[in-house]
């Protein structure tokens, strides 16, 4: 089948200029129609489709697979035209026989699903990689290639993965290894490796895949993480700790192009929409704002955005605008969708290349990023590894020798993907630019995980609604308890850094120690405070001349733990305002991203809603607030005043200038204007107040007081005229300098980037 493919490529290079614009080859197929018989398959079913020509798709039930995937009817019979029935066949993985210099357990002809292996080396060797391994469904070896190994030359013994054959036993420089794969498995990943000046192997492992081996949305979302992260990173480096940008200038430039052509049906048209969107999203959640081109592809090229016009025109640098684009551009009209045009989609990608290395002065220093979607059918256009090739040149031309230059992904969707497409990916030790997924929906799952499973980065604000598990729903909440004698109290606190909890200041006395702090995420997870750190200007008795018996102002604290805190589903950090991770839940580009910029999202409008959680009895709820802003509108600016000056009204004051009470470093909510909030309770005291712009949470202030208690006898008691609640205030710039001393430091963890 292989040789087959790549004649069929090389026949196109050759015609190429002959058909390019001319209606597609395959066309006229059909035009006398095949028999109905003998269509059957033993033990699965089949359907005949008629929407682009006459095909018989066959499916079998888990761990089978069928020995045709598809027969076309061709000129009044089936291609492959075949004696043999088609039968459904047990799911076999790769031989593992081929492991050498030790012993596989059980030793058998074939291996099937859920069967395992165990592997052990005669003495003298040395094992790496996994020592058990099971068959799984989709035809692969769970873990990694197991290896016994003699440590003696510079590069690794890079062994012999399951199916392969390999030539060359010499592992020092410039020596080379050569692999190959049993008949009827087609060689993903590097060919020839070449061990280097650096002691690694140039290349990919390769991997021997089946025509019916895919990769799951779980290893395709790590693959495709790890390498993306790396990729997204490159620009940064790390120094003495810390990480940071390596060139202010140097800029991401991603080309998506997805193959809408023929073999889409109209569902999977609306899905790789849908796909395009939520990459563009997962993407923005690794801190970085590229810039984009989006291009649909089938006989020819259709732009939904290029990066000219991306980069040039204001209005363009839109992500909303993107979206919109999309939605728009309909299945009817895509166009002629007969063909599968690979080479022109790549021709497209190098002219635009071309046009940025003009007009871009950054563009030496830009790394680019093309990732594909296409079930790699080629069938016009020709061959388009030249064209790869020369996008390569095009970048190289500006860069060293040795540096990334760029890179290709390929995702491969559908169960017939042709595996020849792997020739044009990115080869790079350790990573995997090509992935075979059976549909698009195991796409669009492989990047909700990279974006649910992906704990290292830390993705701020993040929420999920899981009936199952209400902790999801608010995973940076803790719960805080001070042990004291007599009475200890309860606080809030809202995970903002794996190390740091940020709470209120008045939740701890003097002579507090940190094991009197006890603090709760999720269930069973202990943590221990290392020390808390209330801010400076922070005195409960600093205006008692004033007849301020108990005053508020600078009520912020930070528990610093002793571990920094495993990120998981249940157990993130809440994004907080003026920092670059906040910039990137905004979707906000590093240009656009300023504090200004986050005050005008978040704080947009006279009255802004926004909540706290509240243990509402054993359950954790939300409240909801309103926060009175100053407005230049008359009668909203009485409400912030208003809403002030009720300070006055609280147990013992006495004070005159209400402003003395509550400065502009407090957010006010409560009232009855103009609806009724829900009030705080004591326990609520040091939670986020956060509002949710979008799916992800920021956190605008802290709950710290207020003028009345209304908590008898509920615990979810609304307003009334008078009681009001203030929140310490995280835009003010006295809070903005507290945080930032301690959460953008690098001394510690992983630091914010504060803006
Ligand atoms: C393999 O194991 C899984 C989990 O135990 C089971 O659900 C599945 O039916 C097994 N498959 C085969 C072919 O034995
Ligand atoms: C293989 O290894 C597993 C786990 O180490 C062990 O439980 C099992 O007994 C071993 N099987 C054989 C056939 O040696
Ligand atoms: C970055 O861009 C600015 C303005 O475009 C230019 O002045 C500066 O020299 C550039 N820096 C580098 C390292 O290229
Ligand atoms: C692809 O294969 C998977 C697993 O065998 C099967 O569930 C799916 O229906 C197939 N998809 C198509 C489009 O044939
Ligand atoms: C708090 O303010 C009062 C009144 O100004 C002052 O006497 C006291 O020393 C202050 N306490 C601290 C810890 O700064």
């Amino acid at each position: 089948m292989e040789s087959k493919r790549r004649l069929n490529w090389f026949m196109l290079a050759v015609i190429c200029p002959l058909i390019t614009g001319a209606p597609p080859l395959l066309s006229q197929e059909e035009v006398k129609p095949c028999p109905t018989e003998g269509l059957s398959i033993t033990g699965g079913s089949f359907v005949i489709s008629h929407s682009h020509g006459t095909i018989v798709k066959y499916s079998c039930p888990e761990d089978f697979y069928p020995n045709f995937l598809t027969r076309k009817c061709l000129d009044g019979s089936w291609d492959p035209k075949t004696k043999k029935t088609a039968e459904c066949k047990k799911v076999t993985c790769p031989n593992p026989r081929v492991f050498e210099n030790g012993e596989v357990t059980p030793y058998k002809d074939r291996y099937y699903v859920n069967d395992t292996t165990n592997y052990t080396c005669n003495s003298d060797y040395v094992f790496r990689g996994s020592q058990y391994r099971v068959c799984k469904p989709n035809g692969k070896w769970s873990g990694s290639t197991p290896i016994c190994g003699r440590n003696s030359d510079l590069c690794p013994d890079p062994g012999f993965p399951p199916g392969s054959h390999r030539t060359g036993n010499m592992f020092n420089i410039d020596d080379k290894v050569t692999y190959s794969c049993d008949n009827k498995l087609t060689l993903i990943g590097s060919k020839q490796r070449v061990c280097q000046e650096d002691g690694q192997w140039s290349g990919t492992e390769p991997q021997c895949y089946a025509e019916f081996t895919y990769d799951t949305p779980e290893e395709a979302s790590q693959a495709f993480g790890n390498s993306l992260k790396t990729n997204l990173e490159i620009h940064k480096q790390h120094q003495e700790g810390k990480l940071v940008r390596l060139d202010q200038n140097g800029t991401l430039d991603i080309y998506i192009y997805v193959d809408v052509s023929d073999s889409i049906e109209e569902k999977d048209f609306t899905t790789a929409k849908d796909v395009i969107k939520k990459l563009i999203e997962t993407i923005s959640y690794y801190q970085v704002s590229p810039n984009y081109e989006i291009q649909m592809f089938a006989t020819e090229v259709k732009e939904i955005v290029n990066m000219r016009n991306f980069k040039a025109v204001p209005a363009e640098r839109n992500l909303g605008k993107i979206s919109e684009r999309l939605d728009a551009f309909s299945y009817e009209t895509k166009g002629d969708r007969s063909g599968t045009n690979i080479c022109q989609a790549f021709k497209t990608i190098l002219e635009s290349m071309g046009i940025e290395k003009i007009n871009d002065k950054n563009f030496a220093q830009t790394q680019h990023v093309i990732i594909m979607f296409t079930d790699g059918d080629a069938n016009m256009g020709g061959n388009p590894k030249p064209k790869v090739d020369e996008i390569k040149h095009l970048i190289a031309d500006e860069r060293k020798l040795g540096e990334y230059v760029s890179d290709i992904y390929i995702f491969g969707v559908g169960n017939d993907t042709n595996l020849d497409i792997d020739d044009l990916v990115t080869k790079r030790d350790g990573e995997k630019h090509f992935f075979k997924l059976p549909n698009l929906n195991d796409v669009q799952e492989t990047f909700d995980q990279m974006i649910d499973e992906d704990s290292s980065n830390q993705l701020c604000g993040l929420q999920q609604n899981d009936p199952d598990n209400m902790r999801r729903a608010f995973p940076w909440l803790a719960q805080i308890k001070i042990t004291r004698h007599p009475a200890g109290s309860n606080c809030m606190g809202s995970l903002v850094t794996p190390t740091y909890i940020l709470t209120a200041a008045h939740c701890f006395r003097f002579g507090d120690t940190p094991e009197k702090i006890t603090i709760t995420l999720k269930k069973n997870m202990g943590i221990q405070a290392q020390q808390y750190i209330s801010h400076p200007d922070y005195n409960v008795t600093a205006k008692r001349h004033l007849g301020i018996p108990e005053f508020y102002e600078f009520d912020i604290a930070l528990i610093q733990l002793k571990e920094p805190v495993i990120m998981d589903l249940n157990v993130r950090p809440i994004c907080i305002p003026c920092t670059k991770e906040t910039s990137g839940s905004l979707k906000l580009s590093d240009r656009d991203g300023t504090c200004k910029k986050h005050k005008e999202i978040l704080m947009n409008a006279d009255i802004v809603n926004a909540a706290f959680k509240s243990d509402l009895g054993g359950k954790i709820g939300n409240k909801e607030i309103k926060i009175k802003q100053v407005s230049h509108c008359a009668v909203l600016f009485l409400q912030r005043d208003a809403c002030v000056e009720d300070a006055k009204k609280a147990l013992g004051m006495t004070a005159t200038n209400a402003k003395d009470i509550v400065s502009d470093n407090f957010l006010c909510s409560g009232g009855t204007e103009p609806n009724t909030d829900h009030i705080a309770c004591k326990g609520d005291s040091g939670g986020a107040t956060f509002v949710v712009p979008g799916n992800r949470m920021v956190q605008v202030g802290i709950v710290s007081w207020g003028v009345k208690d209304m908590c008898k006898g509920s615990f979810k008691p609304l307003s009334v005229e008078d009681s009001r609640d203030y929140h310490t205030n995280l835009f003010s710039p006295a809070i903005y300098t507290f945080l930032k001393e301690y959460l953008g430091n690098g001394r510690l963890g992983t630091p914010l980037s504060f803006l």
